[in-house]
C-alpha cells in the first residue's frame, strides 16, 4: 500500500476551485463520475471532513489508474486495537456502475451527516474504521462509459483492460475447503501457504493483486461486493460443491450470513419486494427469498471474490446486486441512492455483532494469530496484532474457544444478542507456566503432608 500524496495536492487544488464554483459542499450532486471526477469527488470529502477521512491507493488497474479509497474513522491511517474495520468495493464489473456511484454519495453523506451532528453517523464513525473503494476496475468503466447515447451494451466493460473478468480471477479457495470439509484440514486461512504461489501466478490481474494484498494487510471483519445487473443480496459459497451450476452452497456460517444479507435486503424497498417481477422476463429469480439468496442456488461462481474474503481472512464478504440496469441512465441515480441509503448504513452497523475483544497471555501482551472457534461452526476467526479479534454471530449461546500454540486452551460460555457485540477476553497461561504452577503445588503439598505427617 502506498501513501497518496502528489495526487492528493494536484486534486485537491482543483477540487477546492470546483466545489467553491459550484457550492455543492454539502450536498451529493446525483451524477456519474469519470476518473477524474471520481478523484475529485474523494478530494472533495477529504477537505470537508479532513479530521475524519483520509485517500489513499493499494494499486494501480492495468492501464495505470488509481485504485482509490477512501478511508473514515476517528483516526485515518491507524488501526485502533479492538475497532472493527469494513469495507465496501464497487465496479469490480467496470460496466456495473450503480455501486460505484452508491459509494461515492455514501462517502459523501456520511461526512455531510458528521458534520451536522448526527448521533448514529458520529457513532459509526468513531467505532468503526470505514474504507470506501468506489472502483476496483476503472478502466473497464471508462470503457463502459464512453460508448455513445443512453443505452450501454451488456458486456462492454465489464471485464478489465487485459479481458479478465476479476469475479472470476481470485484464487479457488472453495476447491480447497471442499476437499478440507472431507479429509480434514485446515478451515480458515487457507492461503497462509500459498502467499509465494500468488506473487507468481501469471493468471491474476493487477486489479485481483492489489485486493488480495489489500485483504491480506488490514484485519477486516465484514465487506460487500457491489454489483448490478439484477436486485439481490448474495451470499456464501458461490461455488458449488458439486460443480453443478445450480446447488444450494452453505458455508458454516450459513445463519449469519443470512442474517447479515437481510439486513441489507430489508432496508431496500425493491429488493425486499416479494411481489417484485424478474429483472428480465426469462430470469430464473427461483433462489430467491426475502431479498437474498445464496450464490451457489443461484448460479455457481467459482474463482470469485466474496468467498476468497472467508476463506483466506476473517473478512465476511456478500455481494450486492443493486439494479437491474447495469448502466443505467442518469437520472435515476437518485432514485437508486434513496432505496439503497438506508441498507448501506445499516450493513456497516452489523460488524457491530457477534463476540469480540482481546486474547492475551498473563502477562497482559497481545497474542497474535490466536484462534478463535465457536462450537458448531466450523470455521475459526484469528486474533489481529493486538490480539483483537471479531466474530460475528446471530444471536443466540454459545461455546468460545480460545487457543494458540504453546498456551492452553480456555473456554467460555457466551450469550450473544443482536447487537452490539459481547465483549469476551481471553488470558492464556502458557504450558511452561502451568508446569511451573503445578510443581508449586505440588511442593506445597509435601510441605503440608511433612509438616503434618512430622517427617
Ligand atoms: C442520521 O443518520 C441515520 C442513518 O443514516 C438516518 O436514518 C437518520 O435519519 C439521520 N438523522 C437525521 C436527523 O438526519
Ligand atoms: C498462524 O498460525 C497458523 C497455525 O496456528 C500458522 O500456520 C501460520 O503460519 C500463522 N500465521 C502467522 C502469520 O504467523
Ligand atoms: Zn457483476
Amino acid at each position: 500500500m502506498k501513501l497518496f500524496t502528489s495526487v492528493v495536492l494536484f486534486g485537491a487544488a482543483v477540487a477546492l476551485v470546483s466545489a467553491a464554483a459550484a457550492g455543492i459542499e454539502g450536498e451529493i450532486s446525483f451524477e456519474y463520475h469519470r476518473y477524474e471526477e471520481l478523484r475529485k469527488a474523494l478530494v472533495s470529502v477529504w477537505l470537508q471532513c479532513p479530521t475524519i477521512t483520509r485517500i489513499y491507493t493499494i494499486g494501480e488497474s492495468f492501464e495505470g489508474r488509481e485504485l482509490l479509497v477512501l478511508e473514515m474513522s476517528d483516526n485515518p491511517g491507524t488501526h485502533e486495537p479492538g475497532e472493527p474495520e469494513f469495507k465496501y468495493i464497487g465496479n469490480m464489473h467496470g460496466n456495473e456502475a450503480v455501486g460505484r456511484e452508491l459509494i461515492i454519495y455514501l462517502a459523501e453523506y456520511l461526512c455531510n451527516q458528521y458534520q451536522q451532528g448526527n448521533e448514529t453517523i458520529i457513532d459509526l464513525v468513531h467505532n468503526t474504521r470505514i474504507h470506501l473503494m468506489p472502483s476496483m476496475n476503472p478502466d473497464g468503466f471508462e470503457k463502459a462509459a464512453s460508448q455513445p447515447g443512453e443505452i450501454k451494451d451488456w458486456f462492454v466493460g465489464r471485464s478489465n483492460a487485459q479481458g479478465v473478468d476479476l469475479n472470476r480471477n481470485f484464487p479457488d479457495l472453495d476447491r480447497i475447503i471442499y476437499i478440507n470439509e472431507k479429509e480434514g484440514g485446515a478451515n480458515n486461512h487457507l492461503l497462509q501457504n500459498m502467499k509465494k504461489a500468488v506473487e507468481e501466478n501469471t493468471k491474476l490481474a493487477p486489479e485481483t493483486k492489489a485486493v488480495i494484498h489489500w485483504i491480506m494487510d488490514i484485519p477486516f471483519v465484514l465487506s460487500a461486493n457491489l454489483h448490478g445487473g439484477d436486485v439481490v443480496a448474495n451470499y456464501p459459497y458461490d461455488e458449488t460443491r458439486t460443480g453443478s451450476t445450480h446447488e444450494y452452497s452453505s458455508s458454516p456460517d450459513d445463519v449469519v450470513f443470512k442474517s447479515l444479507a437481510k439486513s441489507y435486503s430489508m432496508y431496500n424497498p425493491v429488493m425486499s419486494d416479494p411481489n417484485r417481477p424478474p429483472c428480465r422476463k426469462n430470469d430464473d429469480d427461483s433462489s430467491f427469498k426475502d431479498g437474498i439468496t445464496n450464490g451457489g442456488a443461484w448460479y455457481s461462481v467459482p474463482g470469485g471474490m466474496q468467498d476468497f474474503n472467508y476463506l483466506s481472512s476473517n473478512c465476511f464478504e456478500i455481494t450486492l446486486e443493486l439494479s437491474c440496469d447495469k448502466f443505467p441512465s442518469e437520472d435515476n441515480l437518485k432514485t437508486y441512492w434513496e432505496q439503497n441509503r438506508n441498507s448501506l448504513v445499516s450493513y456497516i452497523e452489523q460488524v457491530h455483532r457477534g463476540v469480540k475483544g482481546f486474547v492475551r497471555d498473563l502477562q497482559g501482551s497481545p497474542i497474535f494469530n490466536a484462534s478463535i472457534s465457536v462450537e458448531g461452526i466450523d470455521h475459526d476467526i484469528t486474533t489481529a496484532k493486538d490480539g483483537d479479534y471479531w466474530r460475528l454471530l446471530a444471536p443466540g449461546n454459545y461455546k468460545v474457544e480460545a487457543t494458540a500454540p504453546g498456551y492452553l486452551t480456555v473456554i467460555k460460555k457466551v450469550a450473544v444478542a443482536f447487537s452490539p457485540a459481547t465483549r469476551v477476553d481471553f488470558e492464556l497461561e502458557t504450558l511452561m507456566e502451568r508446569k511451573e504452577e503445578e510443581r508449586e503445588e505440588l511442593m506445597d503439598w509435601w510441605k503440608m503432608m511433612s509438616e503434618t505427617l512430622n517427617f
